[in-house]
């Protein structure tokens, strides 16, 4: 049995919405709309999708905090819902937007309640402490009231919280949200250390796809509460069909390059853009440009995952 399995689940919002002056008008929201996969232990899964996709409604029903209207769900063996306080000590959560740090307290103090909450035998509890401080550079902190604190140390101090306790899943919505980019670093390593040492699972939402390429070797892309790719980013390549881009500097501007099996998506000046399948060899199209234009300079560009990943949700909102 898996980690984590989901069959057919939907979770539903009814909202009321003025119409009119007096009128109010009930409608329903699919937030989650017969979404099912499966997480084994040890995966780490970029959980990505567009703003409204059902990201952080799946993620709260994963963690007993919203029940789902309907379907299966298991977290490590257990109902979420139904049992949500045995869940608890199997799981870890930070959401990026909200600390579930002790606003007023010091660090040092949130951590301590969570070790008389989940009753973290002494040993373990200090082990566990000292690897955070060090690999999160907490040390300096633990004095510090959260409200203090900066986002970018907050967020430490929140992965710091969700990881004493030795949960089996890590569940993380947009842990990278607003952090320069030193604090994302940091951030990723740790989450990689987390994932490959002590071999917790996680799943990570997040808008930062270079937190996707540096972490997870499985990303499920959801849009409209179901899930519309399941794969390896690279796989992500091939199923958004992106494109590599050849950059042609013309000896002298001119009229658009016509060649087979690539087509021109930009001219400026004497620099032309053409676009060609990303698996395709870009010899033949470089020789047919070069046996017919006066050439200064060319380049070959790479697919930007960002690309593929905007063309795939336009794709899925016109479809
Ligand atoms: N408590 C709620 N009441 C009513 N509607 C809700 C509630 N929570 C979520 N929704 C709606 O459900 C849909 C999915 O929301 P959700 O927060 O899961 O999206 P998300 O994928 O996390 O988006 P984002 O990337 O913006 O964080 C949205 O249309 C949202 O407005
Ligand atoms: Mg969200």
């Amino acid at each position: 049995m898996s980690l984590i399995e989901l069959q057919d689940i939907r979770r539903s919002f009814t909202i009321r919405t003025k119409a009119g002056r007096l009128r109010r008008e009930k409608r329903e929201v699919h937030a989650v709309d017969g979404l099912s996969f499966s997480i084994d232990a040890g995966e780490c899964v970029g959980y990505i999708g567009p703003n409204g996709a059902g990201k952080s409604t799946t993620i709260k029903m994963l963690t007993g905090i919203l029940v789902p209207s309907s379907g299966r769900l298991r977290v490590a063996g257990v109902d979420p819902a139904r049992e949500r306080v045995r869940l608890a000590r199997r799981i870890g959560v930070v959401f990026g937007q909200r600390t579930t740090l002790w606003w007023d307290l010091p660090l040092r103090d949130s951590y301590e309640l969570a070790r008389r909450i989940y009753r973290i035998p002494d040993a373990r509890y200090r082990a566990n402490l000292d690897r955070c401080i060090e690999l999160l550079d907490l040390g300096g902190l633990l004095d510090t009231p959260v409200r203090q604190l900066s986002l970018g140390q907050r967020m430490r101090g929140d992965l710091a919280a969700a990881l004493l306790h030795d949960p089996q899943v890590l569940y993380l919505d947009e842990p990278t949200i607003g952090l320069d980019v030193v604090s994302k670093a940091r951030v990723r390593e740790f989450l990689r250390e987390v994932n490959t040492r002590q071999g917790t699972t996680v799943l990570l939402t997040t808008h930062d796809l270079v937190d996707i390429e540096q972490l997870c070797g499985r990303v499920m892309v959801i849009d409209h509460g179901r899930v519309v790719y399941d794969g390896s980013l690279d796989g992500l390549h091939a199923a958004g069909q992106s494109e590599r881009t050849l950059v042609v500097d013309l000896a002298e501007a001119g009229p658009a390059i016509e060649v087979a099996g690539a087509r021109v998506v930009k001219v400026e000046g004497p620099r032309q853009w053409l676009a060609f399948p990303a698996q395709q060899s870009a010899a033949p199209i470089v020789a047919a440009v070069a046996a017919r234009y006066p050439l200064a300079d060319l380049s070959v560009r790479e697919p930007a995952i960002e690309d593929v990943i905007a063309r795939m949700y336009a794709e899925v909102a016109i479809g």
